[in-house]
Formats: structure tokens, C-alpha cells, sequence
């Protein structure tokens, strides 16, 4: 299979990140001979440096024609006192609303060989595997008008929803509970919000649909206690865009590490954009320190959302497990045991793991 892949590095660590993110995919594409065909363009900091604007029209044109398209991360402290209009992330969130990426996918999982860096006990978070879908592209953060009033004396924002809107989103949480273990929890605050008890509405239409799949309404300030009391108790959430970024920011939290936790920004049609969870982490860019497996699961998402890989998919997600199991492991994730390495190492131990596979499979197949 063809695929073309648009590669945004960023800031910071982000094309440390980027340059795991594309070996992975060149690894792939040896494995299963798939051609993969890459470009790459600038974003966020480096794209106000380099173009005055963080989001140059070049860039959302690759993007446009792109079958999927892989960013690192924006930011940074040189940026930080920029006016709103030219901050890094209005790249971000430009290129999210440009393509039309409505639907934000973050799963969260508990690794074995990493519960004891979780806030909560290990006996709390182990087992945890839940994915939240969050509406991306409308609500309160898009809504008009939103400004302020009275000579600064009073203020507002508004929280908007078309019913379209909201049966897109609630029909990807389902398509994505039925090749989970098909439960959605949808969260809203339907005793006080007008667009809540929408989206209750369309939930409980849609969920005809859907017969194989069980659902759960759920208060947001319960689904905020619930995932630091009995996290492994979701599989699905769905939730609007301001909840749902609030709720996956807690969420992210729970495995320990914000090193290890992919996200993807998808349309109906599959293109998407996948990109780790963290920042640019100016901390420790150029360091070598940055752990790459975040966006080597961004990848492995790529691979099954956008363009239908799931073997290809599974292959990347059981050499980060095979990896982590075998003790290697980079600085921020803290064990105990094992073997610390660099950013660009553990990128190989991946990239080794998955060859080895294929050369297991190849001997297999030279004995059939
Ligand atoms: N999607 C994005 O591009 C995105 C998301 C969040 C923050 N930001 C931006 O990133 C900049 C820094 O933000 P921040 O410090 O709040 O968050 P951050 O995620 O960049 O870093 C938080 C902490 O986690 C560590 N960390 C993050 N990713 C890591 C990785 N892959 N490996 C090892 N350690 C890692 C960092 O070293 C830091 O100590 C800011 O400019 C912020 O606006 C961008």
C-alpha cells in the first residue's frame, strides 16, 4: 500500500520525537512492503521563526493532501510573550480546525512495568484501558460571541452545539467501543446544561444503532472522581470539548509517565492527525532524553485509524510492550530495575523488535 505522510516537528523536543515517529514508520513499511512517502513542514515556534505566521499556508496545503499526518509538539519559552494570534499553539489548533478534525481519540493505559510511578495505588490503576473521545471542534472553546461587555464589567463566553455536531462524535465512541470490550460512558451535566440534555437526547438515539454496545450517562464532577477512584471500570468516554479536555488531562495522569501516551485528532473519512500527548518539554530538548514511545504509539494509531494497518498497528504496539518488558526503559519513566536508555536508543529497541519479528516470521515461512 501507498500512503503519504506529512511530518510536523515543531519545537523543542518534537522533531526528537518526529525523527522515532518516521523510523518506526520506514520499519513498518520494510516489514509489510508498504511504500510510505514523507514531507516535512513547519509548525507552531519554529514556523513563526521561520515565516512570521505559526501556521504557514504551505503547511495546511501538505496536510490537505496528505493520507495522514504526524506533528511532534509546538512551544516553548522563546514564544511565550508573543500576542495571542502569533502563539505556537494556534498552529495547533488551526490545523486541527483546517482539516476538520472534530474527534480527539486518547487512550490510556496502564503498563505493568509501570504502576508504581502512578499517583494512585497500584492496585487502583492496574488493569486501566480506556479511551476518551472528545469532541474537538465546537463548544464553549469556538463558540460566539465571546467577549468582554459593559467596559470590562461583565463577560461572555458561549457554549454551542449543532445536533449534527454531536451525533458524529457519539457515533465514532460507538464505532470505537465495538472493537473494544463495548461499553461508552457518555459525560455531560445534563442536571444543569441545555446542550447536555442534547446530547443525552442523541446518545440515547443513536444508541438503537449500536445494539451490541452498553451505554452509561454520567455526570462529569462523578466521571472526574470516578477515574481516580476505579479507572479500569471505563472502556469508551465521550464527551464534549471542554469537559473532554479537562477529563483527559486527569486521565493522562494515571499511568505515570506523559512520555507514553499517544492521541489522534480524526474526521469521518480517517485522515487524522497524531501527535503525543506532551509538550515540547523545552526542559530537555536536545538532550536525547526524550522518551519516544508517546509518539510511536501516535503511529501505531495512524496505522489502525487512518489507514486500516491493524496488524501493522498491533506489530508497533507489542515491540513497546516486549521492550518495556524486557527493562529498557528512559529516564522520566523512573524504574527501579532494568536498563536506562536514551530518547534515540529506545526508538531502535523498538525498531530492532519489530525487524526481529519479521525475520522470526520469514524463517517460519521459509519452513511452511
Ligand atoms: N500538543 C502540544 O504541542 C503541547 C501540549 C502541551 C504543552 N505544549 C507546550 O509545551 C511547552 C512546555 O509545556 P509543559 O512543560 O507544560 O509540558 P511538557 O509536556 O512539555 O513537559 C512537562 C514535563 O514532562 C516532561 N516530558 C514531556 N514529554 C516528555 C517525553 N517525551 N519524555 C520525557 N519527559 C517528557 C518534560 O521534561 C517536563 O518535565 C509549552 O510551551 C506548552 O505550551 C505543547
Amino acid at each position: 500500500m501507498k500512503k503519504h505522510i506529512v511530518l510536523l516537528p515543531g519545537d523543542g523536543i518534537g522533531p526528537e520525537v518526529t525523527k522515532a515517529a518516521k523510523q518506526v514508520l520506514e520499519a513498518v513499511a520494510g516489514r509489510y512492503q508498504h511504500t510510505f512517502t514523507f514531507e516535512s513542514h513547519d509548525i507552531g515556534g519554529a514556523a513563526i521563526d521561520q515565516h512570521e505566521t505559526p501556521l504557514p499556508e504551505d503547511t495546511v496545503e501538505a496536510c490537505k493532501k496528505a493520507d495522514g499526518v504526524f506533528l511532534g509538539a509546538v512551544g516553548g519559552p522563546k514564544w511565550d510573550q508573543l500576542p495571542g494570534h502569533m502563539r505556537p499553539e494556534k498552529g495547533l489548533l488551526g490545523i486541527r480546525k483546517q482539516l476538520g478534525l472534530f474527534a480527539n481519540l486518547r487512550p490510556v493505559q496502564a503498563f505493568q512495568q509501570l504502576l508504581h510511578a502512578s499517583p494512585l495505588k497500584e492496585e487502583v490503576v492496574a488493569g486501566s484501558d480506556l479511551l476518551i473521545v472528545r469532541e474537538l471542534t465546537g463548544g464553549l472553546y469556538f463558540g460566539e460571541p465571546r467577549e468582554r461587555r459593559d467596559n470590562g464589567q461583565s463577560v461572555v463566553d458561549t457554549l454551542s452545539y449543532k445536533r449534527s455536531e454531536i451525533e458524529r462524535i457519539v457515533e465514532k465512541a460507538f464505532e470505537s467501543a465495538q472493537v473494544r470490550r463495548k461499553h461508552v460512558t457518555s459525560v455531560d451535566k445534563a442536571n444543569v446544561l441545555e446542550s447536555s440534555r442534547m446530547w443525552r437526547e442523541v446518545v440515547e438515539e443513536k444508541k438503537a444503532d449500536y445494539p451490541d454496545v452498553e451505554v452509561e450517562h454520567m455526570l462529569v464532577d462523578a466521571a472526574a472522581m470516578r477515574l481516580v477512584t476505579n479507572p479500569s471500570s471505563f472502556d469508551v468516554i465521550v464527551t464534549e470539548n471542554m469537559f473532554g479536555d479537562i477529563l483527559s488531562d486527569e486521565a493522562s495522569v494515571l499511568t505515570g509517565s506523559l512520555g507514553m501516551l499517544p492521541s489522534a485528532s480524526v474526521r469521518q473519512d480517517g485522515v487524522g492527525l497524531y501527535e503525543p500527548v506532551h509538550g515540547s518539554a523545552p526542559d530537555i530538548a536536545g538532550e536525547n532524553k526524550a522518551n519516544p514511545l508517546a509518539s510511536i504509539l501516535s503511529v501505531a494509531m495512524m496505522l489502525k485509524h487512518s489507514f486500516g494497518m491493524h496488524e501493522e498497528a498491533e506489530t508497533v504496539e507489542a515491540a513497546v510492550h516486549e521492550v518495556l518488558h524486557s527493562g529498557f526503559h528512559t529516564a522520566d519513566l523512573q524504574l527501579k530495575d532494568g536498563v536506562e536508555v536514551s530518547g534515540s536508543q529506545m526508538a531502535s529497541k523498538v525498531i530492532e523488535q519489530i525487524s526481529a519479528n519479521d525475520t522470526t516470521e520469514n524463517i517460519m515461512r521459509c519452513y511452511v
